[in-house]
C-alpha cells in the first residue's frame, strides 16, 4: 500500500527511507578525507559526487517532509519514553538532512570556490578570495556531520535492538 497505516509504513515512506538511507550513508565517506591528508580511495571515489548527491538529498527530504506531514495521523505510534526519544532523533535527522546541503553549499562558496551540482554552476566563483558570512555558516557543516552520524548510529542500534532483543515489529514495519 502507498499510504502509511498505524501498523506499518507504506511503500512511498519506505522508498524515501531506504533510498535516502543509502545516499546519506555514502555521504559519510567524506570523513575519509581526514585520513592520510585526503589521499584515501574512499574519499577519491565518492568525494567528487558529494555536493551533487547532497543536492539530491535536499530535494528528496523536502518531498519526504511533505509526504510525512500528510501521513502524520495514520503512522505507527512510538509510545513511552524510548518512543519519544526515537521521535526526537527522527526530527533531528530530518533537520540535519535539510540544513546540511545548505551549509555545504555555503562552505564551498565561503571558501571562494564555484558551487557545481552535476556540472551545472549553481553559484559562480566569488569575486573575493573568501566570503566570510558564508563561511561562518558553512563551518557548521562538519559539526552537523558529527551530530548526524551519531544519530544514525544510535538509530541503527535502536532498530537492531528492537528486532533482535525485543523481538517486536519496529524494523519489520519499515521493511
Ligand atoms: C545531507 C547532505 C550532506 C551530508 C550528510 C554531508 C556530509 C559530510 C561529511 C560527513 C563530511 C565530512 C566532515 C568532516 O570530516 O568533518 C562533509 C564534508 C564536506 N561537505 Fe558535505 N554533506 C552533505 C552535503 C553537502 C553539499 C550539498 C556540499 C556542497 C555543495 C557539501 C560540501 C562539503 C565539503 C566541501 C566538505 C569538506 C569540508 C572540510 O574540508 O572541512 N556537503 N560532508
Ligand atoms: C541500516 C540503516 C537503517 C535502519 C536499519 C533503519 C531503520 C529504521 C526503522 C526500523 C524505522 C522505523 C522506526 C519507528 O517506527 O519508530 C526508521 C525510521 C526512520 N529512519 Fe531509519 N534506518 C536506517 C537508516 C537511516 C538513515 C541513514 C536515516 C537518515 C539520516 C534514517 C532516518 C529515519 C527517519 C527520519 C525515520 C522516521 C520515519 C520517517 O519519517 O521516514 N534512517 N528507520
Amino acid at each position: 500500500m502507498l499510504h502509511d497505516s498505524n501498523e506499518r509504513y507504506g511503500s512511498l515512506t519506505r522508498f524515501f527511507h531506504w533510498v535516502m538511507a543509502v545516499l546519506v550513508l555514502q555521504q559519510f565517506f567524506k570523513f575519509a578525507d581526514r585520513i592520510n591528508d585526503g589521499e584515501h580511495w574512499l574519499g577519491d571515489t565518492f568525494g567528487p559526487w558529494h555536493g551533487s548527491i547532497g543536492a539530491v538529498i535536499f530535494v528528496l527530504v523536502i518531498l519526504r517532509l511533505i509526504w510525512t506531514m500528510k501521513q502524520r495521523a495514520q503512522r505507527p505510534v512510538n509510545a513511552g519514553l524510548d518512543g519519544r526519544i526515537a521521535t526526537a532523533a527522527h526530527r533531528l535527522m530530518y533537520l540535519s538532512m535539510l540544513v546540511m546541503p545548505v551549509l555545504g553549499v555555503l562552505y564551498v562558496h565561503g571558501k571562494g570556490y564555484p558551487v557545481k551540482i552535476f556540472g551545472y554552476e549553481l553559484l559562480s566563483k566569488p569575486a573575493t578570495e573568501e566570503v566570510p558570512w558564508a563561511l561562518a555558516f558553512g563551518e557548521w557543516h562538519s559539526p552537523f556531520a558529527f551530530l548526524l552520524i551519531f544519530l544514525v548510529l544510535a538509530h541503527i542500534a535502536g532498530a537492531l535492538y528492537h528486532h533482535f532483543i525485543e523481538k517486536d515489529d519496529v524494523l519489520k514495519r519499515m521493511i
